[in-house]
C-alpha cells in the first residue's frame, strides 16, 4: 500500500502569537534609565513563560533618535544605547533556544540625515549621483525659497527642508514624509534596491526569522511630485501611497526570504481599503500585513464582525493577523474606555478629549483579547498589553519625545503615552525598569498607580490581565483549533459574536468563542464546558462585555 502523503508543514507565521518589543520600554540593563538588549535578556524567561511564539523587535539600530530609532544611520548594526552585534546575536540565540523566534523592523522608506548616505549627498552637491538616492530639488518661486510641492509631513509642517550647499548659499530641498530629520530614499536609484536587499540578506543570514516592513505603502513616489489638493494628511489617493511599483518591490523581497527557509515577511500598510491592502499578500508578494482595520474598530460586535468578514474573505489565501494595539496608538484599555471607542492615528486630539472610564476600558480590553485569540491567523500583542497598561495622557508637556508632539506646536499629543517604561516590581517607580542603582530616571515617566499593575503584582493574581494573557495563550498553544485554520460563525442575539474553530474535516468538538458586546447578559449553550473567560460569569450567563472560550461536546 503507497503510504498517505505527508502534508506540508504548516509555517510556523501562520498561527503564530507575536510579542511586539519596544527595547527602549522593555527593561533597562545598565541603569541609563532606557532599555537594552541585556535587558532583554534577562527578561526571557517571562517572554518564554508568557507563552509566545516570536519577538517582533522596533528598530535597534544606530539612530540620533529623533523619530525613537525609526531613523537609522546604520542598517546593519545596534545602536550603543541598547547594546552591541554581539549582544543581538547572543539575544537571537538565547531566544531560539527558548523555541521564540525573532522578527527585526527595516525601515525602507526613509534614512537618517545621518546616515553616511545623506552626508554623502549634502557634499556632493546639486545633479550629483549621492542625491539622487533621495528626492532632492530646486525649490520654486523667487530664489527658489519656496518647497517644490506643497506635500505636508505625516507628523506635521511641510514635507520638504532647504539644504544649504558647500558653499554656504541657500540650495535644494528633500522630501521627507515624516521629520526633517528622515529624509526619503528614492526608489527608482538601483544603489537604493540593492543596498535593502543586501540589507535583508545581512539579517536573515544572522538566523532573524522575519522582517516587519515599516511604512510599507509609502516608498515609491510620482516622480512628477505633483501637488496635492488639501494639506490633509495622505489618503489613498496620495502620490506616494499604494503606487503600483512598490509591488515590484516586494516581489523581489520575497525571493529573498524564500531562499532562506521558513523566513517571513510582515508589512505595515495604513490602507483603510481591504481590497488593496490584499494586493501586498498576492501571490509572490508579502506573507502578511497588520490588520489595522481591525485595530481601529469600535468595540461593537456589528462593526467588528464585518471587518473580520473582510480579512477573511480578501486576504487570498494569506493568513489573517490580528492586532489591538502598537507603539503608535492608543493602548486599548483606554480606547475602550472613551464614549468612542474606535481609533484613528490621524484624530488623536479628537480622541483625547473624552473622559476615559479605566474599569470599563480594561474589562472590554480583556473581552477583545480573548476574542482575537481565537481568530484564525497569527496575533500580535504589544508589550504592556498584557498587564492591561493605560494610555498615558498626563506626561508633562517638557518631558514629551514625540517629534509629532513638537512638529503640531502641542496640538497632537503624538505617541508617548503608549511607550512608557514597563513596570516589572515594586511599589514606585521605576518599578524594576532600572537597577536599583541606576543612575537616570525612566526616559518618560510612569505613573505612580501602575503599582499595582507590575509584572510582580499580577504573576499569582488570578484576576489579572497577565494571568489572562498567560491562560490564553497557554490554551492557544495546546489547542490545534486555534490559530491557522477555518472559522465558522454561529447565531447569536444581536450585539453577540460566536464562532467555532474545529479543525478542517471535524465537524463537532471542537472550540468555540463567545464575546458578549451587548448590554444584556447572554445564555450560554448547555453542552460546552468553559475553558477561560474574560470575567466571572454571573448565574450561568456571560454578562456584557465578556467573551468566554468553551469546549463544545
Ligand atoms: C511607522 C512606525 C512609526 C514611525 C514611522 C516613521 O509608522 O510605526 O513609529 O514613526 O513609521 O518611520
Ligand atoms: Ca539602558
Amino acid at each position: 500500500m503507497p503510504s498517505a502523503p505527508v502534508p506540508p508543514p504548516v509555517p510556523w507565521w501562520k498561527g503564530a502569537a507575536i510579542y511586539q518589543l519596544y527595547v527602549r520600554s522593555f527593561a533597562d540593563g545598565n541603569g541609563d534609565g532606557i532599555g537594552d538588549l541585556a535587558g532583554v535578556r534577562a527578561h526571557l524567561p517571562y517572554l518564554a513563560a508568557l507563552g509566545i511564539d516570536a519577538i517582533w523587535f522596533n528598530p535597534w539600530y544606530p539612530s540620533p533618535m529623533a523619530d525613537a530609532g525609526y531613523d537609522i544611520s546604520d542598517y546593519r548594526s545596534i545602536d550603543p544605547v541598547f547594546g552591541t552585534l554581539a549582544d543581538a546575536d547572543a539575544l537571537i540565540a538565547e531566544a531560539h533556544a527558548h523555541g521564540i523566534r525573532i522578527i527585526v523592523d527595516v525601515v525602507p522608506n526613509h534614512g537618517s540625515d545621518q546616515h553616511p548616505w545623506f552626508l554623502a549627498a549634502l557634499a556632493a552637491g546639486p545633479g550629483s549621483a549621492e542625491r539622487s538616492r533621495f528626492w532632492f530639488r530646486p525649490g520654486r518661486g523667487v530664489n527658489g525659497s519656496l518647497p517644490p510641492n506643497n506635500w505636508q509631513s505625516i507628523f506635521g509642517g511641510p514635507a520638504w527642508t532647504r539644504v544649504t550647499e558647500a558653499d554656504g548659499s541657500p540650495g535644494e530641498w528633500y522630501l521627507h514624509l515624516f521629520a526633517p530629520e528622515q529624509p526619503d530614499f528614492n526608489w527608482a536609484s538601483p544603489d537604493v534596491r540593492l543596498e535593502f536587499e543586501d540589507v535583508l540578506r545581512f539579517w536573515f543570514a544572522r538566523g532573524v526569522d522575519g522582517i516587519r516592513i515599516d511604512s510599507a505603502a509609502l516608498l515609491c513616489k510620482d516622480a512628477s511630485l505633483p501637488d496635492v489638493t488639501g494639506t490633509e494628511p495622505p489618503g489613498p489617493a496620495h502620490p506616494y501611497t499604494d503606487r503600483d511599483d512598490v509591488h515590484l518591490i516586494y516581489q523581489s523581497w520575497r525571493a529573498i526570504a524564500d531562499s532562506f527557509a521558513g523566513r517571513m515577511l510582515i508589512g505595515e500598510i495604513w490602507l483603510p481599503d481591504a481590497a488593496r491592502l490584499a494586493r501586498y499578500v498576492g501571490p509572490g508578494e508579502l506573507h502578511t500585513v497588520f490588520n489595522f482595520p481591525y485595530l481601529n474598530c469600535a468595540w461593537d460586535a456589528g462593526a467588528l464582525r464585518a471587518v473580520i468578514d473582510q480579512t477573511l474573505a480578501l486576504s487570498s489565501g494569506a493568513p489573517a493577523t490580528w492586532v489591538l494595539s502598537n507603539h503608535d496608538v492608543d493602548r486599548v484599555v483606554s480606547r475602550y474606555g472613551r464614549a468612542d471607542t474606535s481609533f484613528d492615528l490621524e484624530r488623536r486630539p479628537y480622541f483625547h478629549a473624552f473622559p476615559v472610564d479605566l474599569p470599563l476600558g480594561t474589562r472590554r480590553a480583556r473581552a477583545a483579547a480573548l476574542l482575537t485569540m481565537a481568530l484564525p491567523g497569527s496575533v500580535y500583542i504589544y508589550q504592556g498589553e498584557e498587564l492591561g497598561l493605560w494610555e498615558v495622557q498626563d506626561i508633562p508637556d517638557e518631558l514629551r519625545q514625540d517629534p509629532i508632539w513638537a512638529r503640531t506646536h502641542g496640538a497632537d499629543p503624538g505617541r508617548d503615552g503608549c511607550r512608557v517604561p514597563l513596570p516589572w516590581s515594586g511599589m514606585e517607580p521605576p518599578f524594576g525598569f532600572s537597577p536599583p542603582d541606576a543612575a537616570a530616571a525612566p526616559w518618560l515617566p510612569q505613573p505612580k498607580d501602575w503599582r499595582d499593575l507590575t509584572v510582580s503584582a499580577s504573576s499569582g493574581n488570578p484576576d489579572s490581565m497577565l494571568t489572562l494573557y498567560r491562560d490564553a495563550l497557554r490554551i492557544r498553544r495546546s489547542s490545534p483549533e486555534l490559530g491557522d485554520g477555518p472559522m465558522t460563525w454561529q447565531p447569536t442575539p444581536d450585539g453577540v459574536l460566536a464562532f467555532d474553530r474545529a479543525p478542517l474535516g471535524q465537524g463537532t468538538g471542537g472550540l468555540r468563542c463567545v464575546a458578549n458586546l451587548s448590554a444584556a447578559p447572554v445564555a450560554l449553550p448547555a453542552n460546552a464546558v468553559v475553558l477561560l473567560s474574560s470575567g466571572p460569569l454571573s448565574g450561568g450567563l456571560l454578562p456584557p462585555d465578556t467573551t468566554a472560550w468553551l469546549r463544545m461536546s
